[in-house]
C-alpha cells in the first residue's frame, strides 16, 4: 500500500535532517506561499473552499486551514491521503464552478498534459475563482510519479493566460545565481556519503542565501528556481 509521508519536513526543513539539501528553498517557497495567503485569501469576507491539486502529502495544509472554509486535497488515485483522486481520463470529480480556490504547489511540471491539467482546474472554479500556482523554473529532474515540464517566467504565464486565467501577481523565488550552486549542489550530493550530506548543506546553504539574497527581485522575476502566481479565471473570449 502506498502511503504518502506527511509533508512536516517540507514545511519546515531542519538543516540537519532530510531536507537539508532542500533548507533555503523550502523556506522561501513557504515563506511566498505563507505571503500569497496573507494577500489573497485570509482576506476574504467569506471563508473561502480550496482545493490543492496535485496535493501530495499536503505540506502547506496547515498554513490554508486557518484561512478556509474547507480544503480538499486532490491527487492521482495512488495518494491514498487525498481527498479527491482524479479520474483515469484525468478530470477531476467535481462539478463545474464549484471552487473559490484551486491551489498548485510543484504539480505542473508534473502533469502529462499541463493545457488539460489547467483546464480542469478552471473548470470546477467559480466564475470570479482563483487559481494559486507555484512550479520550476530551474530544478532538477525530480519524478512523482513523472516528472515532464521546466517553465520560463514568459512560457508559464502564456499557459496560464491560454487557459482562460489572468495573472494578477507574478513572483520569482530563489534567482540564477544561487541557483547555480544549488544546481551544484544537487549534483554534487549524490557523490558524498549520506551521513556527509547535511555537512555539505551547512556549506552551501548559507551561499545560497547570500546569492540570492544579493539579486534584485526583478531579475528573479524573469529567471528562477520557481515561480508562484496568482490568477483570476476570466470567461474565455
Ligand atoms: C512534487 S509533488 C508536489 C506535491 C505537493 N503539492 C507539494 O508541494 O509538496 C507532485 C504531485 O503532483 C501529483 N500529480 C501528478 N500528475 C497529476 C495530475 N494530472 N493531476 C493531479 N495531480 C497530479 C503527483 O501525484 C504528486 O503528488
Amino acid at each position: 500500500m502506498y502511503v504518502r509521508e506527511p509533508g512536516i519536513d517540507r514545511l519546515y526543513p531542519s538543516i540537519f535532517g532530510r531536507m537539508a539539501t532542500r533548507y533555503y528553498y523550502l523556506r522561501q517557497l513557504r515563506q511566498a506561499i505563507e505571503d500569497v495567503i496573507a494577500k489573497f485569501v485570509a482576506p476574504s469576507p467569506v471563508k473561502l473552499v480550496l482545493a490543492d491539486y496535485g496535493c501530495g502529502n499536503k505540506p502547506y495544509e496547515s498554513l490554508i486551514a486557518p484561512f478556509v472554509d474547507k480544503y480538499i486535497g486532490i491527487d492521482l488515485p495512488a495518494n491514498q491521503i487525498a481527498d479527491i483522486h482524479i479520474t483515469p481520463e484525468g478530470t477531476i470529480a467535481l462539478p463545474e464552478g464549484n471552487l473559490d480556490v484551486v491551489l498548485s504547489t510543484q504539480a505542473l511540471e508534473h502533469v502529462v498534459n499541463p493545457l488539460f491539467y489547467l483546464s480542469e482546474a478552471r473548470r470546477v472554479l467559480k466564475d470570479d475563482g482563483m487559481l494559486i500556482l507555484s512550479t520550476h523554473g530551474y530544478w532538477m529532474f525530480h519524478p512523482d510519479p513523472t516528472d515532464f515540464w521546466r517553465w520560463t517566467s514568459t512560457g508559464l504565464q502564456k499557459i496560464v493566460t491560454d487557459s482562460g486565467f489572468e495573472v494578477i501577481y507574478f513572483k520569482g523565488i530563489i534567482g540564477r545565481a544561487a541557483m547555480g550552486i544549488q544546481l551544484f549542489q544537487d549534483a554534487f550530493t549524490f557523490r558524498v556519503p549520506k551521513p556527509l550530506r547535511p555537512l555539505l548543506a551547512l556549506i552551501l546553504q548559507p551561499l545560497i542565501y547570500v546569492f540570492d539574497k544579493t539579486t534584485r527581485q526583478r531579475f528573479k522575476d524573469r529567471d528562477a528556481c520557481t515561480f508562484i502566481l496568482v490568477a483570476r479565471k476570466v470567461q474565455k473570449k
